[in-house]
């Protein structure tokens, strides 16, 4: 008998501003036709003033609790991933535990940037196989438009704001590709490249900070790592691409998405895309891919899928599940 991490639920929250690309020329200097054909976005999602991270991700984490049929007190854990957190702490988890009314249980951020929820889910997966815990919200969360530096146009026509939630619960199997549940988890981090997608401020600055990021440089690295670690989580399972229902992958740039696709002989039809109505979602991009393709009658249970993802640090891993 094998313990598994099994998604019971699922569910998104997009704030109701949505910002088109015609919006964003009347604000820099770009054009529609160039976020499109640069980066496939063609409208993002933008937090109301005074909308927080964590209310965002409350709202998530209710329709995957009403996805999965169950009450907030049903959960032992809830892991938030993020990297706009309302406040630098306590963490968003704590204010959505909160939110929720949630008297029991445990709650904490995972910070990986946009690799966030991957590695939100290899800490739930290992809280319920050591058997800390038998139901973990899982919470992409993000208001990433306060990050924006709105002078500058390489980086503020690419992020929105958004969140999703899975519901994972304890369930067995017999330790074979076919079981429901994650199956496989790779992940990966290399400090030296830090400088390449960063925030400017925090802590030490006194000040929250704009993002920054060296566009090319991350496009160059998110294509041969997306694809390696797809790769390496799928052999771990004596799996390939061939095998994959669906590749959810996260949503930072059409392009990305395309070449990792094609390095892992995974036809486009096979691949949740939502980057176009989305942005770059940062942490919240995956589950709400999930939701979304879900909703759309794309994935759905007993699909294989694979989810990889590559932020700030650099991070980047992947994560087979059977839904
Ligand atoms: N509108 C119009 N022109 C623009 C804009 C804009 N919004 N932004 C840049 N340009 C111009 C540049 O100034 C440049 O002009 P020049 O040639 O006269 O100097 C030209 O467009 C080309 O710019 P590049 O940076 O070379 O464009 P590129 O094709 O590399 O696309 C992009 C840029 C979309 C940012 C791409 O590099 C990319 O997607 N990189 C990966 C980003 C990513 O995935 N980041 C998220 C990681 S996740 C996380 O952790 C947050």
């Amino acid at each position: 008998m094998t313990i598994r991490a099994v998604v019971k639920g699922i569910g998104h929250y997009l704030p109701d501003r949505i910002v088109s690309n015609a919006d964003l020329e009347a604000l820099v200097d770009t054009t529609d036709e160039w976020i499109r054909t640069r980066s496939g976005i063609e409208r993002r999602h933008f937090a109301a003033e005074g909308q927080m991270t964590s209310d965002l991700a409350t709202r998530a984490a209710l329709a995957a609790l009403a996805d999965a049929g169950l009450e907030p007190d049903d959960i032992d854990a809830i892991i938030v991933a993020t990297s706009t957190p309302d406040l630098t702490f306590p963490s968003a988890a704590t204010m959505v535990q909160g939110k929720l009314g949630m008297t029991r249980g445990f709650a904490f951020d995972v910070q990986a940037v946009c690799a966030g929820f991957v590695f939100a889910m290899a800490n739930a997966q290992a809280l319920i196989v050591s058997e800390q815990a038998t139901r973990v919200l899982v919470i992409g969360a993000e208001t990433f438009s306060r990050l924006m530096d709105w002078k500058d146009r390489s980086t503020c026509v690419l992020f929105g704001d958004g969140a999703g939630a899975v519901v994972l619960e304890a369930g067995t199997g017999d330790g074979s590709n076919a079981d429901r549940g994650i199956l496989a988890i790779d992940l990966h981090s290399d400090g030296r490249f830090k400088d390449l997608l960063y925030v400017d401020g925090g802590v030490s600055t006194g000040a929250t900070g704009k993002l920054r990021m060296h566009g090319k440089e991350v496009f160059r690295h998110a294509v041969e790592k997306l694809a390696q670690t797809a790769h390496t989580s799928l052999g771990k399972l004596g799996l390939t691409g061939d095998d994959v229902d669906w590749i959810v992958p996260h949503q930072a740039n059409l392009r990305i998405i395309a070449a990792t696709a094609h390095k892992m002989h995974v036809p486009m039809d096979r691949v949740v895309v939502t980057v176009q109505d989305h942005g770059n979602t940062s942490a919240a991009s995956i589950p709400l891919a999930l939701s979304v393709g879900r909703d759309r009658g794309q994935v759905k249970s007993g699909d294989l899928i694979v989810t990889e993802a590559i932020g700030g640090g650099l991070t980047w891993g992947s994560v087979v599940i059977r839904l």
